[in-house]
């Protein structure tokens, strides 16, 4: 198939048009490697400043492996799904046991390694190596549904499986890795969502474009509803120092700290019900000074909405499975998200 793809109009656009990306600079296998896990559920522009600031806080395989986890998952904080960052790391660990700390090219040794799947082998493969594999994405599936006419749902193994042989035998023998890329990018950026057909330089051969379907395909089914959580937030303060909790192992914010919370229904409860949680719960008694505003909060498949108070405890006892940190500890620590955002809003307060 690959003599009848048009290769080139492909390379030719992607060598003219291509966006200017750190790790394109320096394509070595753990450039790669980080920037296309970072980039796995995660948008270019918001990549684009944590991947510099990776490669300057871990510059090599060998700096990830010796990392403690809490820097790694602090250079994480923001990006979401922290089990990657937690791949990472126990992946760099393992190179270093195991293969010199370089990341091998082989695919059955890349299979190996905690966190890497198909697509990230394919993209260290092809853009680290010059080895001829495809790196089929989302973007790349949506390319080819649309280029192809595949009226067959993506999200489908077998449509996955079929695309990714598409993509493998269209490759050309020649720098097979531009096209690729190019793939990517022609996704990213031109047969995007809301495709923009006329700017695409493989128009006059794609068949959703010739029968008009560009806006139909590909077809896709939502696989998981989103599911929505309401927190009553109890930020607890004595002196400088607030209860907080760290995500536990196997927990979905796991080696993340939040403030504690309580989940509710959808109406919320009175900042009265959450005084008297907290003494049931964690035994402490405490006086409001101050509620927040709410604060809504994706991750994952859930949208949280989450209601902080802000009250004072007179004595800091311990409460099983929380902790007191003071301020200074607790700005060295990575929050999720939405937690991270109800601390800046409060050191911007006045409360004493
Ligand atoms: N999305 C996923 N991988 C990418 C890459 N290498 N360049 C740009 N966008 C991407």
């Amino acid at each position: 198939m690959s003599s009848s793809f048009p290769n080139e109009k492909l390379k030719k656009w992607f060598l003219s048009s291509k966006r200017d990306l750190p790790w394109r600079q320096n394509p070595t296998p753990y450039a790669v490697w980080i920037s296309e896990v970072m980039l796995q559920q995660t948008q270019v522009a918001v990549v684009i400043p944590y991947f510099n600031r990776w490669m300057q806080a871990f510059p090599s395989i060998e700096a990830l492996a010796i990392a403690s986890l809490e820097e790694v998952i602090k250079a994480w904080e923001g990006l979401g799904y922290y089990s990657r960052a937690r791949h990472l790391h126990q992946g760099a660990q393992y190179l270093v046991e195991h293969c010199q700390g370089e990341l091998p090219a082989d695919e059955k040794e890349l299979k190996k390694i905690k966190g890497l799947g198909p697509y990230t082998i394919g993209a260290i493969l092809s853009f680290a190596f010059h080895q001829k594999k495809a790196a089929v994405d989302g973007n790349v599936l949506r390319v080819l549904a649309r280029y192809f006419q595949i009226e067959e749902d993506i999200a489908k193994t077998s449509t996955i499986k079929k695309l990714r042989d598409f993509a493998e035998s269209i490759l050309p023998d020649e720098e097979s890795w531009i096209s690729s890329e190019a793939l990517i990018e022609l996704g990213a950026t031109i047969c995007s969502r809301k495709a923009i057909c006329q700017e695409c330089p493989l128009k006059s051969n794609c068949q959703s474009y010739l029968h008009g379907l560009s806006d139909k395909l590909p077809i896709k089914t939502k696989a998981i509803k989103t599911q929505y959580l309401y927190r009553a937030v109890a930020i607890v303060k004595c002196g400088d120092y607030f209860l907080v909790k760290k995500g536990k192992k196997g927990e979905i914010m796991s080696d993340l700290y939040e403030f504690p919370f309580f989940e509710v229904s959808q109406e919320g409860i009175t900042f009265k019900e959450l005084q008297e949680n907290i003494k049931l719960h964690w035994n402490l008694t405490v006086h409001l000074l101050q509620s927040l505003s709410s604060i809504e909060h994706g991750f994952t498949r859930y949208q949280a909405r989450l209601d902080p108070c802000v009250f004072n405890c007179l004595e800091m006892s311990p409460v099983k499975d929380l902790e007191w940190l003071d301020t200074k500890s607790l700005k060295q620590k990575a929050f999720s998200s939405g937690h991270r955002r109800i601390f800046q809003s409060l050191l911007s307060l006045d409360i004493d």
